[in-house]
């Protein structure tokens, strides 16, 4: 509160998000959106999959450090204990998960107890303390392998094809029963491809280890950092073979959950839980985005094509009608915008 007895207007109005997963790859530009759009945001993430170095990245950005506290969602007493101590929350945007594919194949139950759970504890503080709004962070793999393309939000949910992609199914699920009996007002944005870093080049995507995903692959090997990109499979039933996937530049990701927690604290939710696919609409394949990162950085790609990797669908890209129409969001960064974005993020990286 200012010195003098008014609050500024700044301190009345300013709503407090409280960011799970801040640190990450999404959070993190999530957070500089949501900073820039007036709101105050609280950071907690257990830098299971980040570095702390992400705070000053945000903080150089925006010029307003964000709160931080190091916290593992899955231990229940810890989540109740900063719900005690951190009052006057407004609003819920919940990131922290784990997210790869392949390694919730090998290790299932450390996504079911990563991902449910602390999203069940997170769920019990938000009734213990009247919050009623909640964005959660879905996937376009509740989807699977769609029938029909570009894939809109009534598309019928399979059976997941990982208990990654389960957990993302199974969360919306609980979000949804929760809501119905309770003052809980959510929405779920279901992304499809994130890639990009902000142009800035502070804060960006840092995988750990070897890259699971194709953009950060592409990049570290034009970096030298790997010596040439594997392709899965060029026999697929595609215009040149390779799987199609829409790729969504992270910047406009991050303002897609502006744009939702603007309509949950303005009590815009026509339903109490509802779900929004998050892409640009537009599908490109493996080899269209290797050829368009070769014609932006100008630099020839290491490539070989091998075998098809397990669990990949052909194709997958958003209908994205329900986010225009109903959130007043659209993806304006195009797919070279968004390679350019990660190599410039890539060069800084590797201080090249
Ligand atoms: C894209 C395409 C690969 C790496 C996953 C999750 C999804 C979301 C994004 C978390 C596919 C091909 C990839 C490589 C390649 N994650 N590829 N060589 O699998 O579409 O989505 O990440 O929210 O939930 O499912 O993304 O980048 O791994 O793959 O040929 O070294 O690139 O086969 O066709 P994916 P991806």
């Amino acid at each position: 509160m200012s010195q003098n007895k008014f609050p500024s207007l700044r301190e009345v109005h300013m709503k407090k998000i409280l960011v799970t997963g801040g640190l990450g790859y999404i959070g993190s530009h999530t957070v500089v959106a949501l900073q820039e759009a007036g709101y105050e945001v609280f950071i907690i993430d257990n830098l299971s999959n980040t570095s702390i170095d992400v705070l000053q990245g945000i903080t150089e950005i925006t010029n307003t450090p964000p709160s931080f506290v190091r916290l593992d969602l899955r231990i229940k007493s810890d989540v109740e204990k900063f719900f005690q101590t951190h009052k006057d929350i407004d609003g819920i945007i919940h990131f922290a998960a784990s997210k790869a594919v392949g390694e919730s194949v090998e290790n299932p139950l450390l996504y079911y107890e990563n991902n449910i759970n602390s999203l069940v504890y997170l769920l019990q503080e938000c009734k213990a303390h009247s919050i009623s709004n909640f964005i959660f962070s879905s996937s376009c793999t509740v989807y699977g392998e769609p029938d029909v393309l570009p894939i809109n939000e009534e598309a019928p949910i399979k059976k997941a094809i990982s208990p990654y992609g389960n957990t993302k199914q199974i969360s919306e699920e609980i979000i949804n029963d929760v809501c119905k009996v309770s003052s809980l007002n959510a929405i779920a944005l279901r992304y499809f491809n994130p890639i990009g870093a902000h142009e800035s080049a502070l804060i960006g995507e840092l995988p750990v280890g070897v890259p699971q995903n194709l953009v950060p692959y592409i990049t570290q090997t034009a970096a030298g950092v790997r010596k040439e990109l594997s392709i899965f499979g060029d026999d697929y039933n595609t215009p040149d073979g390779s799987c199609i996937r829409d790729y969504i530049h992270v910047v406009d990701l991050a303002k897609a959950h502006v744009k939702a927690v603007e309509r949950l604290i303005n009590a815009e939710n026509s339903a109490k839980f509802k779900v929004f696919n998050v892409g640009t609409g537009k599908g490109n394949s493996v080899l269209e985005v290797v050829t368009a990162f070769e014609e932006i950085s100008g630099k020839k790609l290491n490539y070989k094509i091998v075998k098809r990797r397990p669990g990949d669908v052909v194709a997958v890209f958003a209908d994205t009608k329900k986010a225009n129409d109903e959130l007043g969001w659209k993806a304006v960064h195009n797919l070279k915008e968004s390679l350019a974005s990660a190599w410039k993020w890539e060069k800084k990286v590797r201080g090249i």
